[in-house]
């Protein structure tokens, strides 16, 4: 059978760019180079859609393949040439998108694969766009029995026009501490936590940099548990993980920047029948939202009572061999190597399966 050309698309217009290098290029890295061609696009942080060659380097044991290296460090762009999106179907058969935030993670690129009748990683349109939406989340999580903590959306319009009675509403419904978050955005951009009126001012301003829909929610002191799902139709969860932040809370700092501080623990130190409840509720979620191909989902459990709650659904969470997701499907027997091709698979099946309906 021939080659399916895959084309890994990093980098991206959010907050994000930096992170989806790194998991791009341990995905280059990992993808088995026998059974598939690579095709790489980078787009830049404005928007650019640009195609990246294969870059070598020469040295003591001769030519060694530094494309991902380029990547990684951010200096593709100076291999790279213009490509035009629409065009891209000449060189790709799939796409693998692994970029996080707005307009990568959030169903924009993927409602543009659909137009292109490209295969496609990863959840679709809608799934993609719920999920990175803190607020809609929440609102179908709820509707779906799932538990999620007290929280009040807010808009630009409401803080700008209305301040003090938008504080009062959030102060009724939330209380303090709490966290404002922008509710389109990832990797703790803009997020920020408030103990008071001030401090809940200068948050909203923050995360008004981020979105114009602001998410604030009360502080549930928590440990972190998380689970990874792969799968269309009949999803599954890997092993469940806990994350051990070296700072307050995992804001952007303890996810990226320091050096390996913050710990991750799998499996997670939890009771069996709390795993599997994890597990069972990972997949409600999911379901809940027309998840297809993959998805981290994160849980807060609270220290205290024990009550779950579901924080968010990362439909392209970190993918680096270091990252949270492959490392569950690992635990759960699935190497790094193998998610990446389930998931080209999962692709597949939904591509055919929407074609023959
Ligand atoms: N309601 C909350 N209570 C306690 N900690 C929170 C709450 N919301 C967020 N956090 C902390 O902030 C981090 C980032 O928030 P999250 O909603 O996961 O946003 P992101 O999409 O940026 O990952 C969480 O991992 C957690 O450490
Ligand atoms: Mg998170």
């Amino acid at each position: 059978m021939e080659k399916k050309r895959i084309g890994v698309i990093f980098g991206g217009r959010s907050g994000e760019h930096e992170v989806s290098l790194l998991s791009a290029a341990s995905v280059i890295r990992a993808i088995d180079k026998d059974k598939f061609d690579l095709f790489y696009i980078g787009i830049t942080k404005d928007g650019r859609w640009m195609a990246v060659p294969q870059v070598f380097a020469r040295d003591e044991s001769g030519d060694r393949d530094i494309t991902p290296e380029i990547i990684e460090n951010g200096t593709w762009q100076n291999a790279a040439t213009a490509v035009n999106p629409w065009d891209i179907k000449n060189h790709i058969d799939f796409a693998l998108p692994i970029m996080h935030g707005p307009y990568c993670e959030d169903g924009r690129i993927q409602g543009l694969l659909e137009m292109l009748d490209i295969p496609y990683g990863g959840c679709g349109v809608l799934a993609s766009a719920m999920a990175m939406d803190k607020a809609v989340s929440k609102e179908i999580f709820r509707q779906n029995g799932l538990p999620v903590c007290e929280y009040q959306l807010v808009t630009n319009v409401d803080i700008d026009k209305y301040k003090e009675g938008t504080i009062d509403k959030i102060e009724k419904a939330v209380g303090y501490p709490c966290f404002v978050k922008p509710a389109n955005m990832g990797s703790s951009v803009g997020i920020s936590k408030a103990a008071n009126r001030r401090e809940l001012e200068e948050a909203l301003k923050l995360a008004l940099h981020h979105d114009k829909r602001i998410v604030v929610e009360e502080c549930i002191d928590c440990r972190e548990i998380e689970t990874g799902i792969l799968g269309n139709e009949n999803p599954e969860a890997a092993a469940v993980g806990e994350i051990l932040p070296s700072a307050e809370f995992y804001d952007y700092n303890a996810k990226y920047c320091d050096g390996g501080a913050s710990k991750l623990c799998i499996p997670a130190d939890l009771p069996a029948d709390v795993t599997e409840k994890i597990r069972q509720m990972a997949v409600k979620a999911y379901k809940s939202i027309d998840g297809e191909g993959f998805a981290r989902v994160d849980f807060f459990i609270d220290k205290k009572t024990g009550k779950i709650y579901l924080n968010e659904i990362n439909t392209i969470p970190g993918f680096t061999k270091f990252s949270m997701f492959p490392l569950l499907w690992e635990a759960a027997g699935v190497k790094y190597g193998e998610t990446i091709e389930r998931i080209i698979e999962l692709g597949y099946e939904r591509y055919y399966a929407k074609n023959n309906r």
